[in-house]
C-alpha cells in the first residue's frame, strides 16, 4: 500500500503513545493495546459461544447457480417448540430464507422473517445484531424474538417477542456471519457501504417476494456496533427511495439500542460514565483521560473515509477502554452490576446447541453450512470501519420526517448512556435546540418509571432502567411498549401527558 501523509501521521499518533516519557501514559501500558484478533476472540469466549469456523466461506461445491432465483423463501416451523394448541405453518407465517446478493461474486445472506401475531398490516422492522459479526440469531433467541431457548432446548413462545406488533426479519450480516456464506472471499465487507447495499438490495429483493408487505411502515433497529449499520442502512434507503432506485421502501424510523454511532463522542464518555458508577477514583479517570487528545485526534484523521488512521484511531482509543477494564477485575462491561465468572460474562451457547441439531437444521433448510455465532474473521475486516463517525449522515434523515430513537440500558459501560446522550445531544440539526431544552420525563409502563426520555419531533432519546447492553434481554416488557408507542408516534405523547398532570398538581 502507498504510504500517504495521513499514514505517516497516524503512525506518528501512535509513536506519540508508545514513547511518551509521560508517566500517566507509560502507565497505561499496564494494559497494552490488544490486537483486534485477540479482541476478537475474547468477545466471543465472553459470551461462551464456540463457532467451528472463523467464517462462512465454504468450498466450491456451495456455489452459487446463476440460473437460481434471487430468493429461496420456505415456510417453517421449529421442531420443538412448547405449544399447546398445535399452531399449523401456514398460521404461523415463520420463513426462513436464503437471498443470492446482487452485487457479490458468491455470497448468500441468510434470514428468518416472522409474520406479527397480530395483523400483516404491521410495520415491517428489520433488526441487525452487532459485533460487528456476530448473528441476528443472538438477539432472536435472547432478546426480542418469538420464542426463547429453554434449557433443554425446548422453545418457549416469548410473550413480549417484538413479532407482537410487527413483521419482524432477523438478518445475518455482514457476509460470514450465522448461516450466511461466500464461496468467495473477495465478498468480505470492509466498511458500512458494502454493509449498506447488500442490505438495501435484499430489502428489494425481499418486498419483490412480499409486495403486499412494501406498503407497511418500515423500521430499521438493531444494537451495539449496528450503531454502525443502523445510521448508514437509512440513509441508504432514503437515497434509493428519493432516486426512485427500485420498490419504495416505507421507511418511517430508524431505532439504536446502545450502540455505537460517534467514537470521538463516546470514547470520551467512558472514563466519565466509568467514574459515576464508582468503577474508577477521580485520578484513574484523569489519568486514563490523559490518551484522550490523541484519541480524538485520531478519530479526527479517521473522519468518515479514513483507512490506517482509523485503525491507528482504533489501537489508541482502545487503551482507555482495557484501561478501565484493567482497574474494574471482572466486571461484565455489558452490564456492570454483574461479574464475568471466570472468562465467561454471559452464557449464549443454547443458542449454538440449538440451531445445531439436525431436526432445526433440516426445517430450515441451512443444508452443511455452518452456523458461525460470532465471526473473527468479519470482526477484523470491520476494523477500518469502526471509529468512523456515523453521526454525519443523520441530519439529513431527521430533516426529512425519518424518525430517530437511540435508547440505551443504563448499566452497560461498552455502549453506555451517557456517550450515547452525548452525542444525540451534540448533533446539529434544525430541531437541536428545541431538542436540548426539552424537559426529561418518566417513561412509564404499566405505571412504573422504567426509563427517561427526552425528544422533540423526529428524535428520541431513551435512558432505560435496570437494563445493561441487551435491553429487550433485561427489559422484555419494557422494550416492546418502546418499539409500539415509538413507531405509533406516542413514545413522547403519552409521558409528556403524564410529564404535565404531575407538573399541574
Ligand atoms: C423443557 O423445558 C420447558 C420449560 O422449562 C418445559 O415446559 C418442558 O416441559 C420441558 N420439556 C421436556 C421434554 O422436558
Ligand atoms: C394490531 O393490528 C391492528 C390492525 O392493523 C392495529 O390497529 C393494532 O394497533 C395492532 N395491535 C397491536 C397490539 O399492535
Amino acid at each position: 500500500m502507498k504510504a500517504s501523509s495521513p499514514t505517516f501521521l497516524s503512525l506518528f499518533l501512535l509513536l506519540l503513545l508508545l514513547l511518551s516519557p509521560l508517566p500517566s501514559v507509560v502507565a497505561l501500558l499496564r494494559a497494552p493495546p490488544r490486537l483486534p484478533s485477540v479482541s476478537a476472540e475474547k468477545l466471543i469466549r465472553e459470551l461462551n459461544l464456540f463457532p467451528n469456523q472463523p467464517i462462512n466461506i465454504v468450498g466450491d461445491s456451495n456455489r452459487l447457480h446463476a440460473a437460481a432465483p434471487r430468493i429461496v423463501e420456505r415456510r417453517f416451523k421449529f421442531p420443538n417448540v412448547i405449544d399447546p394448541r398445535g399452531v399449523s405453518v401456514e398460521e404461523l407465517g415463520h420463513h426462513a430464507g436464503y437471498y443470492q446478493i446482487e452485487h457479490s461474486h458468491a455470497a448468500r445472506m441468510f434470514y428468518f422473517f416472522f409474520e406479527s401475531r397480530n395483523s400483516s398490516e404491521d410495520p415491517v422492522v428489520i433488526w441487525l445484531t452487532g459485533g460487528p459479526g456476530c448473528s441476528s440469531e443472538m438477539a432472536l433467541f435472547y432478546e426480542n424474538g418469538p420464542f426463547t431457548i429453554a434449557n433443554n432446548l425446548s422453545l418457549v413462545w416469548n410473550e413480549y417477542g417484538w413479532d407482537k406488533v410487527s413483521n419482524i426479519l432477523y438478518v445475518d450480516q455482514p457476509i460470514g456471519t450465522g448461516f450466511s456464506y461466500s464461496s468467495d472471499r473477495r465478498d468480505i465487507r470492509h466498511d458500512e457501504k458494502g454493509v449498506s447495499d447488500d442490505l438495501y438490495d435484499f430489502l428489494q429483493a425481499f418486498f419483490k417476494e412480499h409486495p403486499h408487505l412494501a406498503k407497511n411502515d418500515f423500521y430499521i433497529t438493531g444494537e451495539s456496533y449496528a450503531g454502525h449499520y443502523i445510521p448508514a442502512l437509512a440513509a441508504r434507503v432514503h437515497q434509493g427511495n428519493k432516486a426512485k432506485e427500485g420498490i419504495h421502501v416505507n421507511l418511517k424510523g430508524f431505532a439504536i439500542g446502545n450502540g455505537l454511532t460517534d467514537p470521538a463522542i463516546q470514547y470520551g464518555a467512558y472514563a466519565d460514565y466509568a467514574m459515576d458508577m464508582g468503577i474508577l477514583t477521580q485520578s484513574e479517570h484523569d489519568r486514563i483521560n490523559k490518551v484522550l487528545p490523541v484519541c480524538e485526534t485520531a478519530i479526527k484523521l479517521c473522519g468518515t473515509d479514513g483507512t490506517i488512521s482509523c485503525v491507528a484511531a482504533y489501537i489508541v482509543c482502545n487503551t482507555i477502554f482495557s484501561s478501565i477494564f484493567a482497574r474494574a477485575g471482572n466486571v461484565n462491561y455489558y452490564d456492570i452490576r454483574k461479574k464475568c465468572e471466570g472468562s465467561l460474562c454471559y452464557d449464549f451457547s443454547n443458542v449454538e446447541k440449538f440451531l445445531n441439531q439436525k431436526s432445526v437444521r433440516g426445517a430450515l433448510g441451512v443444508g452443511d453450512i455452518e452456523f458461525v455465532s460470532c465471526s473473527t474473521t468479519v470482526y477484523e475486516a470491520m476494523l477500518v470501519d469502526w471509529m468512523r463517525n456515523l453521526e454525519v449522515g443523520i441530519p439529513a434523515l431527521l430533516e426529512d420526517g425519518i424518525k430517530l430513537l437511540v435508547y440505551a440500558g443504563e448499566y452497560d459501560l461498552i455502549c453506555n448512556w451517557l456517550g450515547n446522550s452525548r452525542w444525540v445531544h451534540a448533533m446539529e440539526w434544525r430541531g437541536q435546540k428545541a431538542f436540548v431544552a426539552s424537559p426529561e420525563v418518566p417513561f412509564e409502563v404499566d405505571g412504573a418509571k422504567a426509563g427517561l426520555l427526552t425528544s422533540h419531533g423526529p428524535l428520541s432519546f431513551l435512558k432505560v432502567h435496570d437494563a445493561g447492553h441487551m435491553v429487550p434481554m433485561d427489559q422484555p416488557k419494557a422494550s416492546l411498549e418502546m418499539l409500539k408507542r415509538w413507531m405509533e408516534g406516542l413514545l413522547s405523547k403519552s409521558t409528556t401527558d403524564s410529564g404535565t398532570l404531575v407538573s399541574s398538581i
